[in-house]
């Protein structure tokens, strides 16, 4: 028997939309994969009962809107079904690894997000148990088990799911259906999120709330190792009594321990997932900061004055040393709290990625308290790296965005930025809020400690409140940043230079560049021209500049004029009035003044501005830009 030696087809980053109730499926089903695609993927796919009991799998390349131009004109009736949109990590995307994805007699149908680590030996037992494959899924591996499983041991479908979840080891997020069972789905999660929601007479499955919330707020957050049973006795599509029939929820372990659902009410609402008269999710999130940053400021002053804050703080004052680890935006976010606790806290912090800092065994030390930075929660490297933490000693402090996600269950306590839902791919009011946060947290710590005196402290309090209105105001000047786009559209590659609290901001910025536009850009510490990048410099590398006031104003100045002196093209951003780098740059934004510690939540809007108008002029996608998802499961 030759071993499989095809590489598995994982299904990671991916969205899960699952209904069973009154309703027709597919509609539900198919909004609800739009709802998900801001998240990434490739092909997508649907599967439906329908009322004779016939079991319809349509999937498609490509996007959603493809599957319904393949699954139009073919029988979409059903009142159960599930659906999958797949971001491909290992093998081609195409119909052939596509979900959902058919036990051998076609009688079980299976969507998955996650990594079946010991695929190829359930495979090659299954072979040996003389069953066939289409694919080259560890996805099908698990409803081909499953069929295995009811076939051999004669169990009943919930039991053929339960005993081959015990045998799979790795992440899942499943949703499987059996067409000799068609009112009942049975999901399960270990690794990757998994919402149900739970209506009058129907009931939903989310890989989060978004395909859920316009039909119902109540959800149940499913935990790791769990398995729910979604059961509507008497539903009978074909006569239309699904109106009788009552919705029933089954939540157990995978080893069979029953469990209390505990449902939860999810604050946001659909309107949030909606454009709103906007072009793109990303201009709206951008021109929506100065509201989300109200609902983030009031939020955290809340938690950071209530209950929460004793045990907050008791977490914090025990630090000898801060760790922030994130990544890639959130990270930036993280070099920004560190010039702020060091200066306010007067506790050493280190920032690191959190793909890096779980592989380069650090010295972690007990009482050193780990800050987990994150919008969606679940992004996996970050996740590893509190675990990696964690069994090392630390206390964990999460930021992020996503009530109820995996980071802030596996952290000690948790701050949520309240943005609601981040559609966009390139994040925006997130990187805002997260800063907001973070040095709100240092405000209030040093001014604990004694590090940070009332004086301080009140002054940066009331420009903290200020800040919603700065926003507004460069938000109103839109119109000199996209004359600052039609230049920097023809680069193909630009610099992006800031120092102290702009450092990181020159780095987000170069960030947005490059992920919407396609453009190179890189972002650096001014000062760290003279040692290599200046070499770069010439009429076709533009240089953006974060030039607002701060305690080396001039030394910056002084970086550009040595950019102005090689014949380099300086675009800034600069303090309202400021004639002296006004004078020395080809074009400019005015930004309204503020504390230093707070300039990176103002500065960072011309260029979140900036790389949007840059990415319409090159008819990017700039949603769902090429390769990117919104959160990174993988590792
Ligand atoms: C930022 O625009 C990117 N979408 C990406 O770098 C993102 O910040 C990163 O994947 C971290 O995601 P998280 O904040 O959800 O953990």
């Amino acid at each position: 028997m030759q071993p499989f030696r095809g590489c598995s087809v994982h299904a990671i980053m991916c969205g899960i939309v699952g209904y069973i109730g009154k309703r027709q499926a597919y509609p539900v089903l198919v909004k609800g994969l739009h709802r998900l695609e801001y998240r990434g993927y490739d092909s997508a796919g649907v599967a439906l009962i329908n009322p004779s009991g016939r079991l319809n799998v349509y999937k498609s390349q490509g996007k959603v809107s493809d599957l319904e131009d393949t699954a139009q004109n073919q029988d979409l009736t059903g009142c159960i079904g599930i659906a999958h949109t797949r971001w491909a990590t290992h093998g081609e995307p195409g119909y052939k690894n596509a979900h959902p994805h058919l036990s051998e007699s076609g009688r079980l149908a299976i969507v998955h997000n996650g990594i079946i680590e010991n695929y190829a030996a359930l495979r090659e037992m299954l072979i040996g148990q003389g069953r066939t494959f289409k694919s080259d899924t560890d996805t099908e591996v698990v409803v081909q088990l499953i069929e295995h499983l009811q076939e051999q041991d004669h169990l009943s479908f919930p039991q053929s799911v339960q005993k081959a979840l015990q045998m799979v080891h790795g992440s899942y997020a499943v949703a499987v259906l059996d067409k000799q069972q068609p009112d009942t789905i049975v999901a399960a999660r270990k690794g990757s999120p998994l919402v149900v929601g739970v209506g009058d007479d129907e009931l939903f499955l989310g890989s989060d709330a978004s395909p859920i919330i316009e039909y119902t707020n109540r959800v149940i957050y499913l935990e790791d190792e769990d398995m729910v049973i979604l059961h509507m006795p008497g539903q009978d599509c074909a006569s239309g009594r699904a109106e009788q029939a009552v919705a029933q929820i089954m939540l157990m372990t995978i080893r069979g321990e029953r469990k209390t659902p505990q449902i939860q009410r999810v604050s946001m609402d659909v309107s949030q997932l909606e454009k709103g008269g906007y072009d793109h999710f990303m201009l709206k999130e951008i021109c929506e900061q100065p509201q989300s940053l109200r609902s983030c400021l009031q939020s955290v002053k809340q938690t950071l004055s209530g209950t929460d804050a004793e045990r907050i703080f008791s977490l914090l004052q025990s630090a000898n040393r801060v760790l922030i680890t994130a990544c890639g935006t959130s990270w930036h976010a993280g070099l920004v709290a560190k010039y702020a606790i060091e200066q306010m806290v007067r506790v050493s912090v280190d920032v690191d990625y959190a793909s890096e800092l779980r592989y380069r065994q650090p010295v972690i030390n007990n009482g050193d308290i780990v800050i987990a930075i994150s919008q969606s929660g679940e992004t996996a490297d970050t996740l590893a790296a509190i675990d990696m933490a964690k069994k090392q000693g630390a206390r964990v402090l999460s930021i992020c965005n996503v009530i109820g996600s995996s980071i802030p269950r596996a952290s000690d306590e948790v701050i949520y930025t309240m943005v609601g839902p981040e559609i966009g791919v390139a994040s925006t009011k997130a990187f805002t809020a997260q800063v907001t946060v973070l040095t709100m947290l240092a405000l209030v710590w040093g001014h604990r400690r004694n590090t940070l005196d009332d004086e301080h402290y009140t002054y940066l309090m009331q420009e903290l409140d200020s800040l919603p209105d700065k926003i507004a105001q460069v938000l109103d000047h839109k119109e000199a940043v996209r004359q600052m786009a039609q230049t920097l559209s023809f680069a193909s590659s630009c610099l992006y230079i800031g120092r102290s609290y702009n450092y990181p901001v020159a780095l987000e910025g170069a960030l947005k560049l490059k992920e919407i536009s396609y453009i190179h850009a890189e972002g650096y510490p001014a000062a760290e021209m003279k040692h290599g990048p200046i070499a770069l410099i010439s009429q076709e590398m533009p240089v953006v500049t974060v030039a607002t006031s701060s305690d080396i104003y001039d030394k910056l100045v002084s970086n550009i004029q040595e950019i102005r002196a090689r014949q380099g093209r300086v675009m800034a951003v600069v303090n309202e009035g400021d004639t002296e780098v006004e004078r020395l740059a080809d074009v400019f934004v005015e930004v309204p003044r503020v504390a230093e510690c707070l300039s990176p939540i103002v500065n960072i809007v011309p260029l979140q501005l900036l790389s949007y108008y840059v990415a319409c002029l090159k008819g990017c996608d700039v949603d769902q830009p090429r390769n990117l998802a919104k959160s990174v499961t993988v590792e």
